[in-house]
């Protein structure tokens, strides 16, 4: 596991998505899985900035994201489908065929939507970088802890934490969905090469504890341990807790 630290949040953003930028360079057709989340929109927005100054295209690239809420249908202002097009898709030059969000849409079948969206993955060819963020418990995708390491794609209800971190996309925290569809721990597992994104002191113990301490589904990142190509971005509050524990 590589491990970055930087000063500031702005130094991670950059950084970050001159990676990415890099990666798509190398490999134009790339598969690339993206989060939603405050940490990733640094990244989005200069991601964005690169493709008006013509350093890197998102024309050949396929992108699928993490999650969504349960029994959205995409055109919810909260929805991960409209922050996705709101902070990356409607600012690049990505055909709108290539981006990809899971599903699980009031009536439909739970299995079928998640079935779904890992076969679309598996078509695609798998995922070559994934991007992540890490939720303050330590979640990765909408993996909470518990989750088992080897699942897919799967329908998961979401923590008290998790929707009270959650709450400040919202009118209130009652608004916060209960449930989610998100690629599982297998999946991200799957993906060739993962990058992981933290900032911010809050999150200082728990990145310390997924990175430092024992592999346990009861800090879902830890599993990340296990990757073998795996780059943790991490401001220096972030990673305040590393030194302390190394
Ligand atoms: C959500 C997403 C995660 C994300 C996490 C962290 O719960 N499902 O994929 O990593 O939030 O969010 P933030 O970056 O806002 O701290």
């Amino acid at each position: 596991m590589n491990i970055r630290i930087f000063e500031s949040e702005r130094e991670v953003d950059l950084a970050a998505a001159q990676y990415v930028a890099g990666r798509i360079n190398e490999k134009p057709d790339m598969v690339l899985g993206l989060p939603t989340g405050g940490t990733p929109e640094g990244m989005y927005a200069n991601l964005a900035k690169m493709v008006a100054e013509k350093k890197v295209s998102f024309k050949t690239v396929t992108t699928f994201n993490l999650d969504e809420y349960a029994y959205y249908d995409g055109t919810e202002p909260q929805s991960y489908r409209v922050f996705m097009k709101d902070r990356l898709f409607d600012h690049i030059d990505i055909p709108n065929t290539s981006y990809h969000l899971p599903s699980l849409p009031k009536g439909r079948d739970a299995q079928a939507c998640c079935l779904d969206y890992e076969n679309a993955i598996k078509a695609a060819g798998g995922i070559d970088l994934m991007v992540l963020g890490m939720g303050g418990n330590g979640h990765i995708g909408f993996n909470e802890p518990g989750t088992p390491f080897g699942i897919g794609v799967h329908k998961t209800e979401l923590t008290e934490k998790t929707r009270s971190d959650n709450s400040r996309f919202f009118a209130s925290e009652a608004d916060v969905p209960t449930a989610a569809i998100t690629m599982g721990i297998g999946s991200i597992m799957r993906c060739r090469s993962i990058i992981m994104l933290v900032k911010g002191a809050a999150k200082a113990d728990v990145l310390a504890m997924a990175l430092s301490g024992p592999v346990t589904q009861a800090i879902p990142a830890s599993v990340l341990q296990l990757h073998p190509f795996i780059t943790v971005f991490a401001d220096s509050a972030a990673a305040a807790g590393l030194a302390a524990r190394r």
